[in-house]
Protein backbone atom coordinates (compact mmCIF):
# COMPACT_ATOMS: atom_id res chain seq x y z
CA UNK A 1 0.00 0.00 0.00
CA UNK A 2 2.87 2.29 1.18
CA UNK A 3 4.49 1.83 -2.46
CA UNK A 4 1.85 2.94 -4.19
CA UNK A 5 1.41 6.02 -2.29
CA UNK A 6 4.75 6.98 -2.96
CA UNK A 7 4.45 5.81 -6.94
CA UNK A 8 1.34 7.72 -6.99
CA UNK A 9 3.36 10.91 -5.58
CA UNK A 10 5.88 10.02 -7.83
CA UNK A 11 4.12 9.68 -10.92
CA UNK A 12 2.05 13.02 -9.73
CA UNK A 13 6.05 15.19 -8.82
CA UNK A 14 6.87 13.88 -12.75
CA UNK A 15 3.61 15.26 -14.08
CA UNK A 16 3.21 18.83 -12.53
CA UNK A 17 7.40 18.73 -13.39
CA UNK A 18 6.73 17.98 -17.54
CA UNK A 19 3.88 20.32 -17.30
CA UNK A 20 5.75 22.98 -16.15
CA UNK A 21 8.74 22.41 -18.72
CA UNK A 22 6.32 22.86 -21.38
CA UNK A 23 4.71 25.90 -20.35
CA UNK A 24 8.12 27.55 -19.90
CA UNK A 25 8.64 26.60 -23.87
CA UNK A 26 5.16 27.89 -25.37
CA UNK A 27 6.06 30.97 -23.43
CA UNK A 28 9.33 31.25 -25.20
CA UNK A 29 7.87 30.27 -28.40
CA UNK A 30 4.98 33.04 -27.85
CA UNK A 31 7.23 35.83 -26.95
CA UNK A 32 9.53 35.42 -30.19
CA UNK A 33 6.00 35.22 -31.89
CA UNK A 34 5.71 38.51 -30.51
CA UNK A 35 8.87 40.22 -30.98
CA UNK A 36 8.48 39.12 -35.02
CA UNK A 37 4.75 40.84 -35.35
CA UNK A 38 6.04 44.02 -33.19
CA UNK A 39 8.81 44.43 -35.54
CA UNK A 40 7.35 46.49 -38.25
CA UNK A 41 10.52 45.95 -40.55
CA UNK A 42 8.84 42.38 -40.82
CA UNK A 43 5.38 43.00 -42.47
CA UNK A 44 5.78 42.72 -46.28
CA UNK A 45 1.61 44.34 -46.19
CA UNK A 46 -1.09 42.87 -48.27
CA UNK A 47 -0.69 43.13 -52.23
CA UNK A 48 0.28 42.63 -55.17
CA UNK A 49 4.48 43.06 -54.13
CA UNK A 50 5.64 39.47 -52.34
CA UNK A 51 9.18 40.17 -52.30
CA UNK A 52 11.87 42.72 -53.29
CA UNK A 53 15.66 42.08 -53.81
CA UNK A 54 17.26 45.73 -53.17
CA UNK A 55 21.00 46.50 -54.67
CA UNK A 56 23.03 49.08 -54.63
CA UNK A 57 21.16 53.03 -54.96
CA UNK A 58 20.11 53.46 -58.76
CA UNK A 59 20.54 57.08 -58.93
CA UNK A 60 18.98 57.76 -62.35
CA UNK A 61 16.00 55.69 -61.46
CA UNK A 62 16.13 57.90 -58.45
CA UNK A 63 15.70 60.56 -60.36
CA UNK A 64 12.71 59.31 -62.06
CA UNK A 65 11.19 58.37 -58.66
CA UNK A 66 11.71 61.81 -57.53
CA UNK A 67 9.41 63.74 -60.16
CA UNK A 68 6.83 61.06 -60.05
CA UNK A 69 6.95 61.70 -56.03
CA UNK A 70 6.33 65.67 -56.79
CA UNK A 71 3.52 65.09 -59.26
CA UNK A 72 1.52 62.34 -56.99
CA UNK A 73 2.30 62.40 -53.84
CA UNK A 74 3.53 66.36 -52.60
CA UNK A 75 0.47 67.29 -52.05
CA UNK A 76 -0.14 65.33 -49.06
CA UNK A 77 3.68 64.24 -48.04
CA UNK A 78 7.13 66.21 -48.24
CA UNK A 79 10.29 64.13 -46.86
CA UNK A 80 10.77 66.38 -43.71
CA UNK A 81 8.19 67.80 -43.00
CA UNK A 82 4.11 66.99 -41.68
CA UNK A 83 1.93 67.56 -44.38
CA UNK A 84 -1.74 65.35 -44.57
CA UNK A 85 0.18 62.62 -44.37
CA UNK A 86 3.55 61.28 -42.38
CA UNK A 87 6.43 62.76 -42.85
CA UNK A 88 8.47 60.11 -45.23
CA UNK A 89 12.56 60.84 -44.21
CA UNK A 90 13.28 57.49 -43.26
CA UNK A 91 10.13 55.32 -44.01
CA UNK A 92 12.77 52.85 -45.86
CA UNK A 93 14.31 52.38 -42.08
CA UNK A 94 11.28 52.18 -40.81
CA UNK A 95 9.08 49.51 -42.92
CA UNK A 96 10.08 46.68 -44.86
CA UNK A 97 10.32 47.70 -48.54
CA UNK A 98 7.47 45.43 -49.48
CA UNK A 99 5.15 46.79 -47.35
CA UNK A 100 6.25 50.87 -49.01
CA UNK A 101 5.60 49.29 -52.31
CA UNK A 102 2.43 47.63 -51.15
CA UNK A 103 1.30 50.94 -49.69
CA UNK A 104 1.03 52.88 -52.38
CA UNK A 105 -0.14 50.08 -54.80
CA UNK A 106 -2.72 49.04 -52.66
CA UNK A 107 -3.23 51.58 -50.50
CA UNK A 108 -7.11 51.09 -50.00
CA UNK A 109 -7.00 47.05 -48.50
CA UNK A 110 -4.05 48.39 -46.60
CA UNK A 111 -5.91 50.78 -44.66
CA UNK A 112 -8.23 47.88 -44.56
CA UNK A 113 -6.57 45.31 -43.18
CA UNK A 114 -2.55 45.77 -42.44
CA UNK A 115 -1.95 46.80 -38.86
CA UNK A 116 0.27 49.49 -39.15
CA UNK A 117 -1.43 51.24 -42.09
CA UNK A 118 -4.34 51.00 -39.76
CA UNK A 119 -2.74 52.88 -36.97
CA UNK A 120 -1.46 55.69 -39.59
CA UNK A 121 -4.82 56.15 -40.36
CA UNK A 122 -6.03 56.54 -37.02
CA UNK A 123 -3.96 59.19 -36.36
CA UNK A 124 -3.43 60.81 -40.03
CA UNK A 125 -7.66 60.25 -40.41
CA UNK A 126 -7.36 60.87 -44.15
CA UNK A 127 -7.29 57.76 -46.50
CA UNK A 128 -4.35 57.76 -48.61
CA UNK A 129 -5.54 57.61 -51.92
CA UNK A 130 -4.24 55.17 -55.09
CA UNK A 131 -2.77 57.39 -57.31
CA UNK A 132 -2.49 55.46 -60.49
CA UNK A 133 1.04 54.42 -60.19
CA UNK A 134 2.23 51.08 -61.74
CA UNK A 135 4.45 48.66 -60.09
CA UNK A 136 7.73 50.43 -62.33
CA UNK A 137 6.82 53.79 -60.91
CA UNK A 138 6.08 52.91 -57.44
CA UNK A 139 9.25 51.47 -57.67
CA UNK A 140 11.50 54.53 -59.11
CA UNK A 141 9.93 56.41 -55.81
CA UNK A 142 11.03 53.51 -53.30
CA UNK A 143 14.88 54.35 -55.13
CA UNK A 144 14.01 57.78 -54.28
CA UNK A 145 13.24 57.18 -50.88
CA UNK A 146 16.16 55.18 -50.54
CA UNK A 147 18.60 57.50 -51.78
CA UNK A 148 17.37 60.25 -49.53
CA UNK A 149 17.26 57.94 -46.06
CA UNK A 150 21.08 57.34 -47.22
CA UNK A 151 22.14 60.61 -46.91
CA UNK A 152 20.55 61.34 -43.44
CA UNK A 153 22.78 61.63 -41.02
CA UNK A 154 22.55 59.83 -37.63
C1 LIG B 1 -4.50 62.63 -50.27
C2 LIG B 1 -3.27 62.61 -49.55
C3 LIG B 1 -2.21 61.57 -49.92
C4 LIG B 1 -1.60 61.34 -51.13
C5 LIG B 1 -1.90 62.02 -52.46
C6 LIG B 1 -0.59 60.36 -50.89
N1 LIG B 1 -0.57 59.99 -49.57
FE1 LIG B 1 0.70 58.64 -48.70
N2 LIG B 1 -0.29 58.85 -46.96
C7 LIG B 1 -1.33 59.73 -46.72
C8 LIG B 1 -1.82 59.52 -45.37
C9 LIG B 1 -2.95 60.32 -44.71
C10 LIG B 1 -1.05 58.48 -44.82
C11 LIG B 1 -1.21 57.81 -43.44
C12 LIG B 1 -2.13 56.62 -43.57
C13 LIG B 1 -3.55 57.05 -43.86
O1 LIG B 1 -4.14 57.72 -43.02
O2 LIG B 1 -4.03 56.73 -44.97
C14 LIG B 1 -0.08 58.09 -45.83
C15 LIG B 1 0.91 57.12 -45.65
C16 LIG B 1 1.93 56.86 -46.55
C17 LIG B 1 3.05 55.99 -46.30
C18 LIG B 1 3.37 55.27 -44.99
C19 LIG B 1 4.19 56.22 -44.13
C20 LIG B 1 4.72 55.61 -42.87
O3 LIG B 1 5.11 56.37 -41.99
O4 LIG B 1 4.73 54.40 -42.77
C21 LIG B 1 3.80 55.98 -47.44
C22 LIG B 1 5.10 55.22 -47.68
C23 LIG B 1 3.15 56.84 -48.38
N3 LIG B 1 2.01 57.37 -47.81
C24 LIG B 1 3.61 57.11 -49.66
C25 LIG B 1 2.91 57.85 -50.60
C26 LIG B 1 3.34 57.99 -51.98
C27 LIG B 1 4.62 57.42 -52.56
C28 LIG B 1 2.38 58.75 -52.61
C29 LIG B 1 2.34 59.13 -54.06
C30 LIG B 1 2.31 58.06 -55.02
C31 LIG B 1 1.38 59.09 -51.62
N4 LIG B 1 1.74 58.53 -50.41
C32 LIG B 1 0.27 59.87 -51.87
C33 LIG B 1 -1.85 60.65 -47.60
C34 LIG B 1 -1.53 60.71 -48.94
Amino acid sequence: MRYRIILFLLLSLLLIFTSFSCGDKNEIESERDEQESVNPLNNKGIGPIKSVSLSDIDNTRADVGKSIFEMKCSACHKLDEKVVGPVLADVTKRRSPEWILNMILNSKEMLESDPIAMDLLSVYLTQMPYQNVSEIEARDILEYFRQHDSKIKK
